[in-house]
């Protein structure tokens, strides 16, 4: 990582810990009080490192992890499943997100979770929706103006950004300019 001209190693704790910081700030400035302790949520996938290095990053942060629970646990609570009678089932959870496909069967036992199995791509989220849209954006332009314009930073930025307000325009609406 370059910070003023000078490289520094950072570990990716140190980066999420940012992060959280921030978050934490941005609560805390909406509830007028101090936040301390707080349930993170993780992907289904992530190992015992990885758990144990986001309660690193969270303790860093100084704020004291009363839980950790997988993503989509978190959604099944979300839409309620621990409060449900007779909602012995398995629910199938897809999150479609900036970066990661991840689909996840969660059993529902008596209002516990258990996560069955996990899924998805790895590879495949709303940024490559962006990049697909962006270029082929990006080829009409330069057909239609005669001009290269994926050498310039500045253009390929805004292009993104209406890129991205198009997507979300396209889930609500079949057509749009
Ligand atoms: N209305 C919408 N229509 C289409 N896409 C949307 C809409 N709102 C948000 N998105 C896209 O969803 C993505 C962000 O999803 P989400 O917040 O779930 O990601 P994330 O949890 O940060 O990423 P990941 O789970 O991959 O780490 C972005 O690509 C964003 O453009
Ligand atoms: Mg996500």
């Amino acid at each position: 990582m370059n910070i003023n001209g000078a490289s520094k190693q950072i570990k990716p704790e140190e980066v999420s810990s940012h992060i959280l910081t921030k978050l934490k700030k941005s609560a805390e400035e909406v509830v007028r009080q101090p936040i301390r302790n707080i349930v993170l949520t993780v992907p289904a996938y992530f190992d015992e490192y990885q758990k144990g290095a986001t309660i690193q990053a969270a303790e860093m942060a100084g704020l004291n992890v009363l839980e950790l629970i997988s993503e989509p646990s978190a959604a099944a609570y979300a839409y309620g499943y621990d409060q449900k009678q007779d909602s012995n089932d398995n629910l199938l959870i897809f999150d479609l997100g900036g970066g990661t496909l991840d689909v996840v069967i969660v059993e529902v036992k008596n209002g516990i979770f258990n996560v069955l199995t996990i899924g998805g791509d790895t590879q495949l989220g709303g940024r490559d929706f962006d990049n697909a849209l962006m270029d082929y954006v990006a080829d009409i332009i330069e057909k239609k103006y005669k001009k290269k314009i994926s050498g310039n930073v500045r253009i390929m930025q805004k292009l993104m950004k209406e890129c991205i307000d198009l997507k979300h325009m396209l889930s609500s609406a079949n057509e749009t300019r």
